[in-house]
């Protein structure tokens, strides 16, 4: 192979700075990282960028919700999903963030020549505004009655319950979902994109090889249904940056997001001597630029995103690259089945290698979803790289290691065998360039079958009992861990930490793809060490067992975060007629007890003058069952009784304070007795 080095930039859609990284999202980091690795390894310069989305509303929410400034908030997310993306051995060139001073200079030089050359429009517009926090709403920020069916707590887009699409100047009685207030209608002056300016420009851009098939016939319907201008500002409050000139009115976050590839990109530039930027982002550039993103987000990127590029005088995409969902055993993940897995969840738990290697086994070049089947999960990674990858190493290495003293032979016991490897390897390259790693695993595995085929032929444990047979045995060992060697090699951008500690055990340097061409022989290497254990059912069970928890976790927090947080604004008022509906009652705590598999509940049995009431409380972070046996407290006896994992919680004891240690039950004044009404 004497291809040219090419000079690739690569990313990954930029994940939001307000909640973890899940199983769901590691597709596409997944699929990213095993091209760039397969790029890497061929000798290209392929750097691979990303960064965190840090601006929007719910982010400047979430935070005010936590007690904490955005940029704190922000802070601690980026290191979270830093370390998940490291534990996955995701091997970006440069993490970054939204919120840095090169995305506020992008995001102002590409709005500013737009607007110079004319793209940008602006008029005064009504929304939804919350009078009681002071702030337009998003859609998803209203709730009320579905117009269709009446269903109560739908949101402002679209209703859960039948379907319904509709604006959410159409819901019934709708309220605020930050403050509970009913929204008013109010005008703001708005700044839009003319995306209308460019159809002549994205007609050819998306039909010129830049997308896959099915996404080009996609956005043929987008066009014909017209291009619309787009909504780029958002009023104060609001995380992000100010519009330059146009002060309290600031960048809608999907304006900055995909400037954020450019940010990472420069702020990579300015550590690292000889990387240019206008060789990437110049309008001549002749460089390759890749977006990897999930099928949801193509309007952006499709559209907006070269548009904006063209408008502005930066070079557009090469390609857009879009993948399906993931859905865990045939269902959209779940909370209540343990199969909303953080990736974190994960790794306390599993291998990484083992989900990339099954994501890998699982993905194609098109937009179809893909899915975790657990059972499938475990099975193939046991059968397919424990059983017939590792174990070829582990077959052959110890003849090696007792016999000739460490050292391979100074030839193949097949050669012919050897050379139709290396030459299937052609075809797996190709699989990975045309990000068909399905077809890759397959042809992979169809090696490692024939590798296995020929030591279970050879039988090199037969040939080491005999006498005078120790030059075969030599080169049949030798054979074998050279085959287990290329299919390391072509396995390296699936199992980048199995390869290097194979590459330890083979005491060779990393492999690139030109290297797999010749035999390792002459050669010593290491004792070999286990490179990879199997998958225990017990394992799966106990992530699936502990993503539960995490939803109860989720909950317990949801709850403190409605406590009386001393920060906290005053609720809502509320009349009076729907106060006296709330019987608070005093209780006596007679039992209290721990719930196996629950981490912040304990199960308390409350007599309430005579009628015992059976009350999950999230108290176990603050009290020991002993503490509050005994002791007389307050609880709401008329709530609807919820049924939870571990039983039906009958009511609700009332506590204070932000959590953890640091939450109180109320207890009554002496004088007080189980079944008196609190008034
Ligand atoms: O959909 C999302 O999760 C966005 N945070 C993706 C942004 S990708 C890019 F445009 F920044
Ligand atoms: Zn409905």
């Amino acid at each position: 192979m004497t291809q040219k080095a090419r000079k690739i930039l690569v990313t990954s859609a930029l994940p939001y700075a307000n909640g973890p990284i899940h199983i769901g999202h590691m597709v596409e980091y997944i699929q990213t990282d095993i091209w760039v690795r397969f790029q890497k390894m061929r000798g290209h310069q392929c750097l691979y960028v990303c960064a965190d989305d840090a601006h929007g509303t719910p982010i400047m929410l979430r935070a005010r919700k936590e007690g904490i400034e955005p940029e704190a908030l922000i802070a601690r997310v980026a290191e979270e999903h830093k370390a998940d993306f490291a534990d996955f051995n995701v091997g970006f060139d440069n993490y970054h963030s939204t919120h840095s001073d090169e995305n506020r200079h992008y995001a102002s030089l590409i709005y500013q020549r737009n607007k110079d050359q004319g793209n940008i429009s602006n008029r005064t517009i009504t929304q939804a505004y919350d009078p009681v926090e002071e702030m337009f709403l998003p859609d998803r920020f209203i709730k009320g009655e579905c117009p269709k069916c009446g269903a109560q707590d739908q949101y402002g887009d679209n209703c859960e319950v039948c379907g319904a699409s509709y604006s959410p100047n159409e819901l019934k009685n709708p309220v605020s979902a930050v403050s509970g207030a009913t929204p008013v209608d109010r005008d703001s002056e708005h700044y839009f994109f003319k995306l209308g300016n460019f159809e002549t420009m994205l007609k050819e851009w998306t039909r010129g090889g830049h997308l896959q098939h099915e996404v080009a016939n996609k956005l043929g319907e987008w066009f014909e249904a017209g291009l619309h201008e787009w909504d780029i500002s958002r009023d104060a409050p609001y995380f992000g940056f100010e519009i330059p000139d146009h002060p309290g009115k600031f960048f809608y976050v999907w304006l900055d997001a995909p400037i954020g590839y450019m940010a990472s990109f420069k702020n990579l530039c300015d550590k690292t001597p000889g990387l240019a930027f206008d060789d990437f982002w110049g309008k001549d550039a002749s460089t390759e630029l890749y977006h990897f993103i999930g099928k949801d987000i193509i309007y952006f990127h499709a559209l907006f995103w070269p548009a904006m590029l063209h408008g502005a005088d930066f070079r557009t995409p090469t390609a857009v690259f879009s993948h399906g969902f993931l859905t865990v055993d045939g269902q959209k993940m779940s909370k209540s089945r343990g199969t909303f897995i953080k990736a974190r969840t994960y790794l306390d738990t599993l291998n990484p290698e083992y989900l990339r290697y099954y994501f890998a086994a699982k993905l194609g070049s098109g937009i179809e979803d893909i899915d975790l089947n657990l059972e499938d999960f475990l099975a193939r990674v046991n059968s397919d790289l424990v059983g017939k990858v590792v174990n070829i190493a582990s077959r052959c290495s110890g003849f090696i290691k007792k016999r000739f003293d460490g050292k391979l032979a100074d030839q193949l016991d097949n050669q012919p065998l050897f050379d139709n490897f290396v030459s299937a390897g052609q075809q797996i390259a190709a699989c990975y360039e045309n990000r068909e790693f399905s077809k890759a695993v397959r042809e992979i595995m169809a090696l490692a079958d024939k590798a296995n085929q020929y030591i279970d032929e050879k039988k090199p444990w037969v040939i080491a009992k005999e006498e005078g047979r120790a030059q075969e045995l030599h080169a049949v060992c030798t054979m074998g861990l050279n085959l287990f060697r290329l299919l390391i090699g072509f396995l390296r951008p699936i199992l980048p930490a199995t390869a290097e500690k194979s590459e330890a055990f083979l005491q060779i340097q990393p492999l690139a793809w030109n290297d797999l061409q010749k035999p390792l022989l002459n050669h010593e290497i290491a004792a070999f060490k286990p490179l990879m254990t199997r998958i225990e059912n017990s394992q799966i069970e106990a992530i699936v067992a502990a993503s539960k928890e995490d939803l109860e976790k989720q909950e317990a927090i949801s709850a403190k975060s409605q406590g009386a947080l001393a920060s906290d604004p005053i609720s809502d008022i509320i009349e009076y007629p729907d106060f006296a509906k709330v019987d608070l009652r005093i209780v006596k705590i007679i039992k209290a007890q721990h719930v196996e598999g629950a981490e912040k509940l304990l199960q308390l049995t409350l007599d309430l003058d005579g009628e015992t009431r059976n009350v999950f409380a999230g108290i176990k972070s603050a009290y020991t069952p002993e503490e509050l046996e005994g002791k007389l407290t307050v609880m709401v006896a008329n709530l609807a009784p919820r049924k939870m994992r571990f039983g039906v919680s009958e009511g609700m004891v009332l506590a204070a304070g932000p959590g953890g240690k640091e939450l109180f039950i109320l207890t009554p004044d002496s004088g007080a007795a189980p079944g008196m009404r609190v008034k």
